[in-house]
């Protein structure tokens, strides 16, 4: 949505609930303004410091009552959702809550050796909360799948990179008719595209769909030391995904895309190495079936996406994304050359 639109959608809402004092700490958009997912505002409903959240995503996740399922099968008393005090969808795509607004004394896990990725400390606390996620999340979704959430695992993580590869083509093409020079080199890329895929297919062949929070990230992790509890945020992406998928992405969030990408790829993969130490003790004891080779290839499928969405398809500046691309294609070779 415009932002004006929303901005106005949202001071219409505060007026009809009486939701005072507000404050906007958050937009997200989708590159411009003419396109929002969300705003955020803290204020005060009934007395009580909340925060509302006015949404309209791309996908139809149904945010609020994602939480609210989270919130009411939940038993953990570590992990928990925010309470929702007051909520209305519009449809599928669109609406708002407002919810508590999160313990003053807190922080979020990114936030501790913020703008660096996790300590080595960091990690344990982040995958001690991430096995108690996997405990309380619910086992079944509260709403209709979609049809992508029906395909077998390889073939959803299939249809995604292709989807990304055609985002990354456009850009390509958008910036080679302004003159400008491609970023990725086909000659090099396109041998290890397909053996990742071939990698990714045989993996994930077989493997469960899981229902997720799908953002299970140190950025959405809130730990208040006063209270001593965790608190899981942004359920925006709520959403089935292949057994396995949720350990790339961490360590996606946390290295691929979040560590220093001015170094030479024997000390960037380091992080990488010291992430898949920690995460294959948790995937034993969740019980996954030969944990490295999944491990192996969630990784190209994030390393996929990395090189085709976050970087080619991105308007990042080119000094960045050929820097990037180096260590990612690296990476890719290491994974699936
Ligand atoms: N309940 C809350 N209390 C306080 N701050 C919040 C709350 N929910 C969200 N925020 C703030 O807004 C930011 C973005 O929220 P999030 O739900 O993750 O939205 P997005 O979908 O844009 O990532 C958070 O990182 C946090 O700073
Ligand atoms: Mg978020």
């Amino acid at each position: 949505m415009e932002k004006s639109l929303m901005e106005n959608w949202a001071k219409k809402v505060m007026k009809e609930i009486g939701f005072k004092d507000s404050e906007r700490i958050s937009v997200a958009d989708q590159g411009s303004d003419e396109n929002l997912r969300n705003l955020i505002y803290s204020g005060i409903y009934k007395k009580k410091p909340s925060v509302l959240k006015i949404y309209d995503e791309p996908r139809r996740i149904r945010e609020a009552a994602s939480l609210d399922f989270f919130n009411k099968n939940n038993k953990s008393r570590k992990l928990i959702g925010p309470k929702i005090h007051r909520s209305k969808e519009l449809s599928p795509t669109r609406g708002w809550y407002v919810m508590e607004k999160l313990p003053a004394d807190g922080y979020f896990l990114s936030d501790l050796n913020a703008p660096n990725p996790l300590t080595s400390s960091g990690r344990e606390e982040f995958l001690e909360t991430y096995l108690e996620y996997k405990k309380n999340f619910p086992k079944k979704a509260f709403r209709p799948l979609l049809l992508a959430e029906k395909l077998p695992a390889e073939e959803f993580h299939i249809t995604r990179i292709h989807r990304w590869f055609e985002m990354a083509s456009e850009r390509e093409i958008e910036i080679e008719l302004k003159g400008g020079k491609p970023v990725l080199d086909a000659k090099v890329f396109f041998p290890l595209y397909l053996k990742a895929q071939s990698l990714i297919k045989k993996e994930f062949k077989g493997r469960k769909m899981l229902w997720s929070h799908g953002h299970f990230k140190p950025k959405e992790i809130f730990f208040s030391p006063k209270k001593n509890i965790y608190y899981l945020t942004d359920f925006a992406h709520t959403y089935f995904y292949p057994e396995g998928y949720e350990l790339g992405f961490m360590i996606w969030s946390d290295w691929l895309l979040g560590a220093n990408w001015k170094v030479d790829f024997k000390k960037w993969k380091k992080g990488i190495e010291d992430w898949e130490k920690d995460v294959l003790p948790v995937m034993r004891k969740l019980k996954m079936k030969s944990p490295e080779r999944l491990l192996r290839a969630s990784l190209a499928e994030r390393t996929l996406g990395a090189i085709l969405a976050d970087v080619t398809a991105s308007r990042k500046p080119i000094k960045e994304k050929i820097g990037r691309l180096k260590l990612l294609i690296a990476l890719l070779k290491d994974l699936a050359g």
